[in-house]
């Protein structure tokens, strides 16, 4: 098992970053220092690690606002922090945005991850106790029919600027470990749900707009398919990896859990009315149907044996769940809810819809 003293976590202020830093703290034995580094865009927030920065701020969490391309500021942290894991979150994370405008996407995501593995690789030289772990997605792999899973070697096949900014971005991360022996490991979850993500993705974005009366957008037909996974799950799941995973290999992490979008939202509406004791019948009544997204995927669906074969990985919360979970954490934050709201993104997505 590899223990590892000083994790450099970039993207810990997004989603699953600020989950897994929160994972680490609170579940788990870890017991040396956590450097996040993050330019803090839209996506990125400082209330979603807050306890935290109180608890351990400048003792053993500390925080650095730099983009994952410059250089010089993060080979200095590098340094400076010895860093001997490096944990690789942070991304153009919104397959929609990606669409209006891939710049970013390039930038970030493979500019941005080439950036660290030269970085890694100057640093570190060719020590072998050191991990490069790249978090990644299923969507790498493209689109599924109706049956059929992406295993590990399933060909990649992105099909949106997102999806091939993360697979160019993996690619780069394997020819590292073939070209210069850099350690690393690769992981490829499925869509994640929970507390703190940024509601521009499907989940938080109906839960807000149920609770404020807003249309629900259904893109397409919605017979859309995705699988599902609560990140506290995603966050073992990295790990894992991170201390048993075979160097060079990638792990498939996923839900077990596809559900059709449309079914997903009607019964969000019924969980919703029944905390919020709404009818669900009449929050149903917001379900409205829009134009597609161009190129959009049919269905997901991950085997995710290796990672339960090799590392013994299990979810550890049923959908359902997992989902009140969530719904009760938005519920009660609403703080954090107003505080996002406030942001310019957000109007930039209320106009997309009513474009659509
Ligand atoms: P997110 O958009 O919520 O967070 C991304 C974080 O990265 C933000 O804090 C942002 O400020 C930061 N960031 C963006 N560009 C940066 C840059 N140039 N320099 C420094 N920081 C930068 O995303 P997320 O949903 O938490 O996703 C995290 C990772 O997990 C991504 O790599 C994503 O591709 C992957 N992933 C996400 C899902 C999902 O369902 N959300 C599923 C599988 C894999
Ligand atoms: P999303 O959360 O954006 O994740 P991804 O595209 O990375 O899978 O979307 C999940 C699914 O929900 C996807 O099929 C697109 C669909 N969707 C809608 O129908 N309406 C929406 O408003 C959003 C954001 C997504």
């Amino acid at each position: 098992m590899r223990i590892f003293k000083n994790l450099l976590i970039t993207g810990g202020s997004g989603f699953i970053g600020a989950n897994f830093i929160h994972y680490l703290f609170e579940k788990t034995d870890f017991s040396g220092n956590i450097i996040n580094v993050d330019c803090l865009t839209y996506a990125g927030n400082p209330n979603n690690l807050t306890e935290i920065a109180e608890k351990h701020g400048n003792t053993r969490y500390f925080f650095f606002k730099e983009n994952v391309q410059n250089y010089e500021a993060i080979e200095k942290i590098f340094t400076q922090f010895e860093i001997d894991c490096l944990i690789h979150f942070a991304a153009e994370s919104h397959v929609d945005r990606s669409i209006f405008g891939p710049k970013d996407f390039i930038e970030t995501n493979i500019v941005g991850t080439f950036n660290l593995l030269e970085i890694a690789r100057k640093v570190w030289g060719s020590r072998e106790d050191v991990l490069f772990h790249h978090i990644s997605t299923d969507e790498v792999y493209g689109s599924l029919g109706e049956t059929g899973f992406f295993y590990e070697n399933t060909a990649y096949d992105p099909r949106s600027p997102y999806s091939s900014s993360k697979a160019a971005s993996d690619h780069l991360v394997s020819a590292y470990f073939h070209t210069y022996k850099l350690p690393v490991t690769i992981s490829n979850c499925s869509n994640n749900y929970g507390a703190y993500q940024f509601p521009e993705k499907l989940i938080p974005l109906m839960i807000l707009n149920i609770l404020e009366g807003k249309p629900l957008p259904i893109y397409g037909d919605g017979k859309y398919i995705r699988d599902w996974l609560f990140v506290d799950d995603h966050c073992s799941a990295i790990w894992e990896t991170v201390k048993r995973g075979k160097t060079g290999e990638t792990y498939n992490v996923g839900g077990e859990n596809e559900w059709e979008n449309i079914k997903l939202v009607n019964y969000l509406c019924e969980r919703v009315a029944f905390f919020t004791e709404k009818d669900p019948n009449e929050v149903k009544k917001l379900i409205t149907y829009v134009k597609d997204r161009p190129g959009h995927d049919r269905r997901y669906a991950i085997n995710c044996d290796k990672i339960k074969n090799e590392l013994n990985w299990r979810q550890s919360l049923d959908f359902e769940t997992g989902l009140d979970e969530t719904i009760k954490w938005y519920l009660n934050n609403k703080e954090w809810i107003e505080n996002v709201r406030s942001g310019d993104y957000l109007k930039w997505i209320d106009k997309n819809y009513t474009e659509r």
